[in-house]
């Protein structure tokens, strides 16, 4: 079946430093949620490309804005603003109003989360602490790898890295008040005690590498109350949950808890590198531009007219609403397969963000899901595996259909053959 992209890989793939284990199919072009590989194979991307390509692989139109973009003007001087960096900063105002939005526009997820960072321990007095969840994800750079589940490979460590657990919950009421409220008095204490070393708490509001966990509302209400007693910032990375994906434009919006910063990237750039640090303009109500920030993509021409273009397209075809329908149409059909198969265990989701465990032996668990997801690729789906294989996360394109999620489920079901 992957003869030709075998051949291909055998020949170049030396050429690539293996950072990772590389997926047995070369890709060669894409569209809508669909992939084709060497051997002309066509398979589903679950995942749209890596949670990036949300109006699917090589959407015409955000071909034609970067062109055209780059036609008109590739690059500018880092002081130097563009027509479509300051239309796009516009309009992120306006879709999360309760920030009040001041805009930065960089690359890529890690070094958002950094520049957020950055600017929060400048922006609190130069207090150097960061409190994180155990199980989140925030990037592979030194400081946001600090802050993220593989913290203990970091060398050297970095200080004042505090860490609280998530509360492990995959709805609203997986836990109980109190079981919640230990979590909460897990945060307060470590802040009681650190308070005056920590500049902000950094969350995915839903931690999606890690578990795929989904902290309740009453959880971050609280946090939020903590963070302001203790002039703490609150951060929320929402480099995978925002622009869309959860069925509102920030996940913070269900929430009904406004953090100070705000994180996006990922499907903000329609599978091109664009991030944004959102400040809240009520928090930093002053904004000077005392600590300075340069880096070559910082503010690009090409990353505004990408948001202002995804921002249209999303209102002009109502998307959130088809979002939210195919969420729900994506987990009922997985809980549908979960009742009938102990190997897809607690299917749970928010909006187009989906994720099941794998129902497979513990021991020998990071193995398992790899060859879940080789035996997937074999049936014409492509997923990944996370939490350390235990865990299969779904994040389809936006342009997802029923009978996609159909197609899916077909074929899952041809997979979990293989288990019985
Ligand atoms: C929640 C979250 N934050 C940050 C990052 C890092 O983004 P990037 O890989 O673009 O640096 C990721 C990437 O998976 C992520 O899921």
């Amino acid at each position: 079946m992957f003869e030709k992209s075998r051949k291909l890989l055998d020949d170049y793939a030396g050429f690539l430093y293996p950072v990772l284990d590389f997926c047995e199919t070369v890709t060669v072009r894409g569209e809508g949620c669909y992939v084709w590989d060497a051997d002309g194979n066509k398979i589903l991307d679950l995942n749209s490309g890596q949670f990036c390509s949300v109006f699917g692989h090589s959407d015409p139109q955000v071909a034609e804005t970067v062109y055209k973009t780059a036609l008109k003007i590739q690059d500018t001087n880092t002081a130097a603003l563009s027509e479509e960096v300051l239309f796009a900063a516009k309009r992120i105002h306006d879709i999360c109003p309760e920030m009040n939005a001041r805009s930065f526009f960089l690359s890529t997820g890690a070094e958002a989360n950094e520049c957020c960072l950055r600017y929060a321990r400048h922006l609190n007095g130069g207090k150097p602490g960061v409190i994180s969840f155990d199980n989140g994800y925030h990037g592979l750079t030194h400081g946001t790898k600090s802050h993220s589940t593989g913290r203990r490979h970091v060398n050297p460590p970095l200080n004042f890295a505090y860490v609280t657990r998530v509360p492990r919950m995959y709805n609203e009421t997986d836990l109980t008040d109190r079981q919640i409220d230990e979590y909460i008095e897990e945060f307060r204490n470590i802040v009681h005690a650190n308070a005056g070393n920590i500049a902000i708490a950094i969350f995915e509001p839903v931690v999606s590498s890690g578990g795929m966990y989904i902290p309740s509302r009453r959880y971050f209400k609280k946090i939020r109350e903590i963070c302001t007693e203790y002039n703490i910032f609150l951060a929320f990375d929402e480099c995978q949950t925002g622009f869309g994906r959860t069925g509102t434009w920030f996940y913070y919006q269900q929430l009904e808890c406004t953090p100070d910063f705000l994180v996006c990237a990922k499907g903000i750039g329609l599978g091109y590198p664009v991030s944004v640090v959102i400040f809240n303009g009520n928090t930093f109500s002053n904004p000077t531009s005392d600590l300075q920030h340069f880096c070559s993509h910082q503010n690009d021409p090409f990353a505004g007219a990408l948001v202002s273009h995804g921002i249209d397209t999303i209102e002009k075809n109502n998307l959130m609403e088809h979002i939210g329908k195919m969420g729900v149409y994506l987990l009922d059909s997985l809980k549908n397969i979960s009742s009938r198969h102990v190997f897809v265990q607690n299917p749970r989701g928010v909006g187009l963000m989906c994720a099941f465990d794998i129902g497979a032996d513990q021991s020998d668990i990071a193995a398992q899901g790899i060859l879940f997801c080789k035996r997937a690729l074999e049936n014409n789906i492509m997923l990944q595996p996370c939490n350390g294989g235990k865990t299969i996360r779904l994040l389809p394109s936006y342009c997802v259909t029923e009978n996609d999620i159909d197609f899916l489920c077909l074929r899952l079901k041809q997979v979990l053959k293989k288990y019985y």
